[in-house]
């Protein structure tokens, strides 16, 4: 872009429509604000400076879009009085516009693209016109300002929807809220907007009109893709949108190389990045600063998010956030990695397994129905099914370590603090209190006791009873034992 290019978007509306607490602008399309997406577009233009109004909420709607482009200057509008009124408030709260281009943008278009909005200012900048309107041919225009044109096509006026005569309601070309300014006439123009109107508000649009009046050029220039001028005013705008957005994104990672089976079932954020020969299943979702490796296969039906899968590994129906999958490690099916769980290569959590700030060591294998809270697991341990790391004694979380190539057996509870060596070894049942050491077998249930006849004594005429007389062949030796240790 030749000249300087200020940037002013608005967001100071209440956008009451979408009856929520959350201010509108603020509400995420594919893992990021509407305001944010428009922001990143507009980081595609190279501005000299962006201006956000805020007006409702202002605290929550400044810091966030503060947090997304922290040189951004906010505009505090108290009143909205109307758009012409809002970029009045904006020009207000800068030092020198200069003399090159204003862009105006509404915060709550989240297909918006960088690159249309490049192309928009630089036919603006070309043309050399005092205003720019960025217009969309629509199916359904009501509630728009529609875009007179006169008998050369020459944009005459923009009339809003309740000051529009029957005809002019009828124009399907609307102004989308994009316009494009010529600094200097801007400044000028702006104190000049009356509010006598159907809404009694200063309309930024009747800037065309006061240009047309000076005879300086505007110009219209409708975009091919409606949807990224689209904004929304409810949740049910929202949801299209967010479909919208979302196949627009899953279609250039096919392009790019992954493999989708079901993209109507398959959710990817703008921030997810995804190599080349990656498979997604239907029913998966990638969320926030998810990235996936290449020849790693999600799904089906997995949520991730802000979380790392290595080369080649396999995630089936899992739902994980912060945690990071090794290459061609294994997950799932049905597991939880909750933030802090670090799988290494070729290491497995299997099936209903919950993990949380667990470092699981390469070729490492959590395989069945466990919990592994706070732990450190070596490389090529076992673990084995129905184990609990035992973390939270009410007060305070602990730690397990578990040693490199150590074996544990099924159903062991670790009560930590604990340590076992590597090369450790345990029995089945095991309540690991105190460290093992390195390549000990540690048991902590009794030796085993076999009552005999114990069913038949204490479970008589039951099917239980019947089966044990059965199998022993004689059912008058029975003993019936003094106490019942296993039960009692
Ligand atoms: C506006 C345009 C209309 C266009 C439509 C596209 C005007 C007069 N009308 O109408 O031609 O077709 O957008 O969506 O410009 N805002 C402020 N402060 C205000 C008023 C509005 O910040 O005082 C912000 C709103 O938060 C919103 C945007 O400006 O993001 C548009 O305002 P809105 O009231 O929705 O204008 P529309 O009636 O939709
Ligand atoms: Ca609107």
């Amino acid at each position: 872009m030749s000249s300087t290019v200020t940037v002013i978007v608005l967001a100071a509306g209440g956008g009451t429509r979408m009856k929520s607490k959350t201010m509108k602008v603020l509400h995420p399309v594919a893992g990021r604000s509407m305001i944010a997406h428009v922001l990143n577009a507009v980081r595609a233009v190279e501005p000299h400076q962006v201006v956000a109004v805020v007006g409702h909420q202002r605290e929550a709607v400044g810091q966030h879009i503060q947090d997304f482009m922290p040189d951004a200057v906010l505009a505090v509008q108290e009143e909205q009085r109307g758009t012409g009124h809002a970029v009045r408030v904006a020009v207000e709260a800068l030092e020198d516009l200069g003399d090159g281009t204003v862009i105006v943008a509404t915060g709550d278009t989240p297909l918006l693209q960088g690159e249309s909005l490049r192309a928009f200012a630089a036919e603006h900048e070309a043309a050399q016109r005092a205003v720019s309107v960025l217009t969309a041919v629509v199916a359904d225009p009501f509630g728009y300002g529609r875009i007179v044109r006169d008998a050369d096509g020459d944009v005459e006026a923009i009339v809003e929807e309740k000051d529009a005569k029957p005809a002019e309601r009828e124009i399907a070309e609307i102004n989308s809220g994009i316009l494009a300014f010529d600094a200097s006439f801007l400044v000028e123009a702006l104190p000049r907007i009356g509010n006598d109107n159907a809404k009694g508000e200063y309309y930024l649009t009747d800037l065309v009109q006061l240009a047309r009046d000076a005879g300086l050029t505007v110009g219209a220039h409708a975009i091919d893709d409606p949807w990224q001028t689209e904004g929304a005013n409810d949740r049910e705008e929202l949801a299209i949108l967010g479909r919208e957005l979302n196949r627009r994104i899953v279609g250039r990672w096919m392009r790019e190389g992954v493999t989708v089976m079901d993209p109507e079932t398959t959710w990817i954020d703008a921030d997810v990045e995804l190599a080349q020969d990656v498979t997604i299943l239907p029913g998966t979702q990638l969320l926030g600063a998810t990235v996936v490796a290449a020849d790693a296969v999600i799904g089906p039906d997995c949520t991730l998010k802000d979380c790392e899968i290595g080369v080649g590994a396999r995630v089936v129906r899992t739902h994980a956030e912060l945690a990071v999958v090794g290459q061609e490690a294994t997950v799932g099916p049905f597991s939880y990695l909750r933030p802090g769980t670090k799988l290494g290569a070729r290491g497995k959590i299997g099936g209903f397994v919950e993990t949380k700030n667990a470092d699981i060591g390469e070729g490492a294998k959590v395989p069945h129905l466990s919990y592994v809270g706070d732990a450190e697991i070596g490389e090529g341990a076992n673990i084995g099914a129905g184990t609990i790391f035992a973390n939270y004694d009410g007060v305070a979380k602990h730690r397990t370590t578990i040693g490199r190539h150590a074996k544990t057996a099924s159903n062991n509870t670790f009560v930590a603090p604990v340590e076992v060596g590597d090369g450790a070894a345990t029995g089945a049942g095991t309540v690991v209190r105190r460290d093992v050491p390195p390549g000990a077998l540690a048991v902590s249930a009794g030796p085993q006791r076999n009552l005999p006849g114990w069913a038949q004594a204490k479970r008589p005429g039951t099917a239980q009873a019947r089966a044990a007389e059965a199998a022993s062949g004689d059912a008058t030796e029975v003993t019936p034992p003094e106490e019942d240790p296993e039960l009692g």
